[in-house]
């Protein structure tokens, strides 16, 4: 299908996520010869730049970021969408000559997305001043909005910002970014259960025993600490990725493929997730901070020694929760979603785990791993799918070992692509699928806010962790039996 051109309005372009993320995923649309003819992008920057200067600027950011590195033709072709508008998102004249540049120019597609990069607490204001100086108002093109985590604070906080937004805003246009849902795994997992239909039967609370969601990563907050201290693993990653990652594992099929369908059958996961009670919250939800350690053989700072962070600050760089879905499908299976900085590996995986044969008939042989079925979903850096079963060694005895199915996403050959590309592609496309509805955001909220309140009052204590670790022993309190346990690797693992 052919799309109109449009114009790409970055705010904060010159910050970390434009830098590592956005400018290198258009350069790669634009290989692909997938943005519309005209389309233009246009930063929006504090600094005293010009275009040469900017150009400049994002040939650096696509000489880091390139696959391949960068091809000098089609840099040369992506320079001529290159704009640059100086002006501070703080001053009222940034938006007055914002309009002028776009109302006055030629060059400039009328179909605009806005693309806010900044610090959430300018979301409002930002959109407030566009709408100011008309450039909401869809007479000439469309207008979007595409806006970064944190959609709010918290639940009160997220219901204020829809309510700012929605004064000069349709729901149709805004596009609330969860990019984890731009992640090809993350499609693959709709493939996986909608257009097979081996395992429908067993997905369900009769055949699996729990679920279990990491995102692990072994870098830490490195110079986020203004952001990161005052928000915490359990809003940066729990809340909103890890949640996501739980209604696509557990929603029925939606009546159609299109975007409200499918955020129809998320919503109603979310909505069925069994409230964590105030008193409960200690039973459900763990969190702790990463003290020194060692990565990689290298020795790294605590949490409280990183740069801005208070010396006594108590915010989580570690949780973890046990949710249990109250529906047909799933009551009485808990799933475990965790997450942490500084942690042993870099990984982000789902591990559903099958419940053992009602009879075992092979106790008493040689058995040395006595593990159940698990499915795992490897979603980075290994994207796979794989089934772990039991099989009998060769020989003799009477022994048992792992061996896996495997469905491998990827064929070596294949080139991945960013989260951010298929992004940016669907805005332009107005295809709001894999972009999160109010709702979404508004009940993801809800599951965590008592944790959150909580953590809040109870400041004095935090659990900690050695850098390089998986984190504090103590978080197996969350687990409902013994047999349950962290699973880390992708490899078979024995308990
Ligand atoms: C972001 C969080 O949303 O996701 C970061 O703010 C986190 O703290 C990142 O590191 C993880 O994303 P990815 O794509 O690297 O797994």
């Amino acid at each position: 299908m052919n799309f109109e051109p449009c114009t790409y309005v970055i705010f904060g372009a010159t910050g970390n996520l434009s830098h590592v993320k956005l400018m290198p995923a258009l350069y790669h649309l634009d290989e692909e010869k997938r943005l519309p003819e005209g389309t233009k992008i246009l930063a929006v920057g504090r600094r005293n730049w010009d275009k040469a200067r900017w150009t400049e600027e994002v040939r650096g950011m696509i000489q880091e970021k390139a696959r391949g590195g960068l091809d000098e033709n089609l840099f040369n072709q992506f320079a001529q969408r290159l704009e640059f508008h100086e002006g501070d998102i703080s001053q009222a004249d940034c938006f007055t000559t914002l309009a002028d540049r776009i109302n006055e120019s030629d060059d400039l597609p009328k179909n605009i997305a806005f693309y806010l990069a900044i610090s959430p607490g300018d979301f409002g204001h930002v959109v407030e001043d566009l709408s100011g100086v008309g450039l909401l108002t869809e007479d000439g093109g469309w207008r979007r909005i595409v806006i970064e985590k944190p959609f709010g604070y918290d639940l009160t906080s997220a219901q204020a910002l829809q309510q700012r937004l929605t004064r000069h805003l349709t729901e149709e246009q805004i596009f609330r970014i969860d990019h984890y849902l731009g992640k090809g795994m993350v499609q693959n997992l709709l493939v996986f259960r909608f257009a097979n239909t081996m395992l429908e039967p067993l997905w369900n609370r009769n055949y699996i025993d729990h679920v279990q969601i990491t995102h692990s990563e072994q870098l830490g907050i490195g110079n986020r600490a203004q952001y990161y201290d005052n928000s915490g693993a359990l809003r940066d990653m729990l809340q909103s990725h890890l949640l996501q990652l739980l209604t696509l594992v557990g929603m029925e099929p939606p009546a159609a493929m299109d975007s409200e369908s499918l955020r129809d059958e998320k919503v109603k996961v979310l909505k069925s997730i069994r409230p964590i009670p105030k008193e409960a919250v200690n039973a459900h939800a763990f969190r702790a901070q990463y003290g020194p350690g060692t990565i990689n053989g290298k020795k790294v700072k605590g949490y409280l020694q990183e740069e801005n962070v208070p010396p006594n600050s108590t915010t989580e760089t570690y949780a973890a929760m046990k949710l249990y879905i109250d529906n047909w499908r799933w009551r009485g299976v808990p799933f475990y979603l965790r997450t942490g900085k500084r942690l042993a590996k870099t990984q982000s995986m789902i591990s559903i785990c099958f419940r053992h044969p009602p009879l075992q008939f092979f106790r008493g042989t040689q058995v040395e791993c006595m593990n159940p079925n698990w499915l795992l979903l490897g979603i980075q850096p290994e994207e796979c799918i794989r089934m772990e079963l039991l099989v009998k060694e060769p020989g003799l005895e009477m022994r048992k070992r792992t061996t896996s199915l495997d469905a491998s996403y990827r064929k070596e050959n294949e080139k991945s692509t960013d989260a951010y590309e298929d992004l940016l592609l669907d805005v332009i496309e107005g295809d709001r699928s894999l972009f999160l509805r109010f709702d979404e955001v508004e009940y993801a909220w809800r599951i965590v806010d008592p944790v959150i309140q909580k953590w809040a009052v109870e400041r004095d204590y935090i659990a900690t962790y050695p850098a390089g670790s998986w984190g504090p022993e103590e978080t197996k309190r969350l687990f409902e039996k013994e047999s349950q346990w962290w699973r880390h690797s992708l490899l078979p693992e024995c308990n």
